[in-house]
């Protein structure tokens, strides 16, 4: 690894960052959707399965809690947070490391004036992992930074970074994806369509980066123009080949896909006054046009753009989509500690 300074590595592309995110060739800070290959997507997605059937008896719940033991979590959430919060905390507990957390800078030196840098090395000093959520895009990518050159680095994970990225939902989206696939060929060459506020949706932008990895996979943006995918992300996929198209009706493209994802119109970014967004709700009449072995995602929480009526819809995947988040969590940090190996030969 070339050592170079903030300035340098900050105009790296992303897969160009990952060494600086590994240690010893292994995940060790996950910051970024595209520091992940399609190696380490198969893996993980292996692992996760691996430990949901371990945890189904006492004695594997017993081993998988006996693994990280010693081992203590910083839950760092500067943002409202219920799945992710949740299920890294329950993650943790599966793997026996205790957590501590910040959910309010009120009540932590911020308050006081800390800077955000000396705030989060304060945390390394009491814990072993630092999981975090902030409004600010690129803070948890400055913080991993900031770990490879002090006495004691520790792991960060980016549990959702301003409007930028979510890479752990991605992760347990992609899973959910290949769950849901398994015996229909996997995600290769599936169509997906993603609807809602894909400008300001972290969730969105981190699962297309990892579609790339899926040969054949067609996505389909439907939003309103002023909400419409980012630029760098449409650049990113021309470049990869991800052939994808925006379109503004989603009656008109659920016929053609095989996976949905719904997603919230993000009005804590600003209001958007004088649009419909009816037309970006999936209706239950919806479902009559829908394949019979499609799926509706949706990152979760949700306001009006699903209604209740679908949810007991074989098809309709989203809340297992949040316990498969869990799972992945608990994958996840298994490999950022090495115990991937011990799972596998349980
Ligand atoms: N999907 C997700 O990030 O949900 P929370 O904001 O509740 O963590």
């Amino acid at each position: 690894m070339r050592q170079i300074d903030w300035k340098e590595f900050v105009k790296l592309r992303g897969h160009e960052k990952r060494p600086y995110f590994e240690k010893d060739g292994r995940p060790f800070h996950i910051v970024m959707a595209q520091q992940f290959d399609r190696e380490f997507l198969d893996e993980i997605c292996a692992l996760a399965t691996k430990i949901r059937g371990i945890a189904k008896s006492h004695a594997g719940r017993d081993f998988l809690s006996s693994l990280l033991r010693t081992r203590r979590a910083m839950l760092y959430f500067a943002q409202p947070s219920s799945r992710t919060y949740l299920s890294f905390g329950a993650a943790c507990q599966i793997l026996g490391l205790s957590t501590l957390d910040v959910r309010d800078l009120a009540t932590s030196s911020e308050a006081k004036g800390e800077s955000q840098e000396d705030s989060v090395r304060t945390f390394s000093s009491y814990v072993d992992l630092i999981i975090m959520r902030h409004y600010s895009e690129g803070l948890a990518e400055r913080m991993a930074w900031m770990m490879n050159f002090i006495g004691r680095p520790i792991p960060i994970i980016n549990a959702g970074s301003g409007k930028d990225q979510h890479p752990t939902q991605a992760l347990l989206d992609i899973y959910t994806l290949w769950r849901s696939f398994e015996n229909y060929g996997g995600i290769e060459g599936k169509k997906i369509a993603m609807v809602g506020d894909l400008k300001r949706g972290r969730t969105v932008r981190s699962l297309s980066y990892l579609l790339r990895h899926y040969p054949g996979v067609k996505i389909y943006f439907v939003a309103p123009p002023q909400l419409q995918m980012g630029n760098d992300l449409k650049e990113y996929l021309r470049e990869h080949k991800v052939p994808f198209e925006e379109c503004d009706s989603l009656r008109e493209v659920i016929p053609l896909v095989d996976a949905v994802y719904m997603t919230r119109i993000q009005d804590e970014h600003g209001k958007i006054e004088g649009l419909d967004f009816s037309k970006y709700q999936f209706k239950i009449d919806y479902l009559r046009l829908l394949g019979p072995n499609a799926v509706i995602l949706h990152p979760l929480p949700r306001r009006d753009e699903i209604p209740v009526e679908v949810d007991n819809d074989k098809r309709a995947m989203y809340w297992r989509q949040e316990r498969n988040g869990m799972w992945i969590r608990v994958a996840l940090i298994a490999m950022i500690f090495s115990k991937d190996q011990d799972i596998l030969r349980y």
